[in-house]
């Protein structure tokens, strides 16, 4: 175990007794609208079944995962969180959780790399059974600092794509000592919480930061993957003309016959007014991108990390930087351009001063979902293997259903003659 200190959010904020009050109404707000997760508070405060578990998290600290850590909690489990991103924490909400029994919050806003990484290592110092990450950050500090807790930890989740990317890379190797379910790739999470959580608050972000329309305007979106689509289909909805930019052949003909407009990013760099990138990949905007855009053009991310834009390049051509608004960076460029940065580069709708994350209803899925594979990891850790795991199919479907009751969609059934017809291959002509 690390020997370091770093203490919960409590000692970091100025008034923590009004940061909790302010937090606490963010979750209630939250919560009236998360019907998957208060049917599964139901179950989960009769079964308790999380009693003598410790789940170590490194998320989004923001009202929806806020609403997922008390869940957990009333299901028995001591929980300690900490952020995935240096700028998507709230402090009030990060306060309230710490507030509560049998949670500790280390989140706090702002942090530079080393207490965002002590952060993490607290977390750690609480000997989680049970690990829920948004990106792998906590998973790879105890792979490569704590091997030790291995032993005693039954699985982890993942949310994000970029997330359960690393850890496939991992697991590849040989290196990833403990199962781990890829939430991310599941239809209840990928195919709602990706494409409109994603399409609707990156681009409600950047118009709040900007208060500037994205009507009539080029809207370049870099990567067509469930995220990029889901931004093009929004802006396009907003009346922007969208320009898609793609390295799979196949991606780039989706967009196309979408009806959006397919270039190279060399080329959508002259034309763009705003750039999204959607990526999960480095380096997909650079300096000689920058050289060529418009004075005003707005540079936007909406990947897991600050490595989309490259901001050092950025940097390098300006010859000044100044803050325009709150949450945008102008770089003036040496003939007077100005080419405008929102959330320093990183993900835009939740590190953006106002970004406030995904539509609450869309993250009681993808919350949904995580609360159902930790109660899977607990009950049938035996069941799986160290690796990356597919997230059971019947899991998924439950999480549809106690969303489709609480909106009251009714559905149909397959018919016993149904069943065994789909399940045959001697059916024929
Ligand atoms: P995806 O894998 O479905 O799509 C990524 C797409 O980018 C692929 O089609 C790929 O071909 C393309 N691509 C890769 N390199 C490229 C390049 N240099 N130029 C153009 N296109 C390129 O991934 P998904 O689910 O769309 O996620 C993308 C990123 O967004 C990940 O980092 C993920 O973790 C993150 N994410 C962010 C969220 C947010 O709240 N902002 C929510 C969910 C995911």
């Amino acid at each position: 175990m690390s020997t370091q200190t770093y203490a919960p959010v409590d000692h970091h904020v100025d008034d923590p007794e009004t940061a909790v009050a302010s937090g606490d109404r963010k979750i209630e707000w939250a919560r009236q609208h998360m019907p998957i997760l208060a049917e599964l508070r139901e179950q989960f405060r009769e079964d308790r079944p999380f009693e003598g578990e410790t789940i170590g998290m490194a998320m989004h600290v923001e009202a929806t995962t806020a609403n997922l850590v008390t869940l957990l909690a009333d299901g028995g489990a001591e929980v300690a969180i900490t952020g995935c991103n240096p700028l998507s924490t709230h402090d009030d909400v990060s306060a309230a959780l710490n507030a509560r029994e049998s949670i500790t919050s280390y989140a706090v806003r702002g942090v530079g790399d080393d207490d965002y990484y002590a952060a993490i290592e607290a977390v750690i110092d609480h000997e989680p059974t049970v690990t829920v990450d948004d990106g792998m950050d906590m998973v790879a500090a105890i792979h490569e600092d704590y091997p030790d807790l291995i032993d005693t930890i039954v699985g982890g989740c993942e949310e994000t794509t970029t997330g359960v990317h690393r850890l496939r890379a991992m697991d590849a190797d040989g290196e990833l000592d403990y199962p781990v379910f890829a939430v991310n790739d599941t239809p209840m999470k990928r195919l709602f919480d990706n494409v409109h959580g994603t399409g609707e608050s990156a681009l409600s972000t950047i118009v709040q930061t900007t208060n500037l329309s994205l009507a009539a305007k080029n809207v370049v979106v870099a990567g067509f993957g469930d995220c990029g689509r889901g931004v093009a289909k929004k802006a396009a909805g907003q009346n922007a003309d969208v320009i898609v930019c793609e390295v799979d052949p196949r991606k780039a003909l989706e967009a196309h016959m979408e009806g959006y407009d397919v270039l190279p990013i060399a080329e959508a760099a002259e034309i763009g007014d705003v750039f999204v990138t959607t990526t999960g990949n480095r380096d997909v905007i650079t300096r000689e991108h920058f050289e060529v855009m418009d004075d005003g053009v707005l540079l936007a991310n909406a990947g897991h990390f600050d490595v989309e834009v490259n901001v050092e390049h950025l940097d390098d051509l300006a010859v000044d930087r100044y803050e325009a608004r709150e949450g945008v960076e102008a770089f003036e460029m040496p003939d007077g351009r100005r080419l405008n940065l929102l959330a320093e580069g990183r993900l835009v709708n939740l590190a953006a001063p106002l970004g406030q994350g995904h539509p609450v209803e869309v993250m009681d899925q993808s919350f949904g979902v995580q609360a159902v594979c930790v109660r899977e990891l607990v009950a049938n850790a035996d069941d799986y293997d160290a690796g990356v795991h597919e997230v059971p199919d019947e899991l998924d479907r439950e999480v549809a259903d106690v969303k489709l009751t609480a909106e009251g969609v009714a559905y149909d059934e397959l018919t016993d003659e149904q069943r065994e017809y789909m399940g045959s291959w001697q059916h024929g002509t």
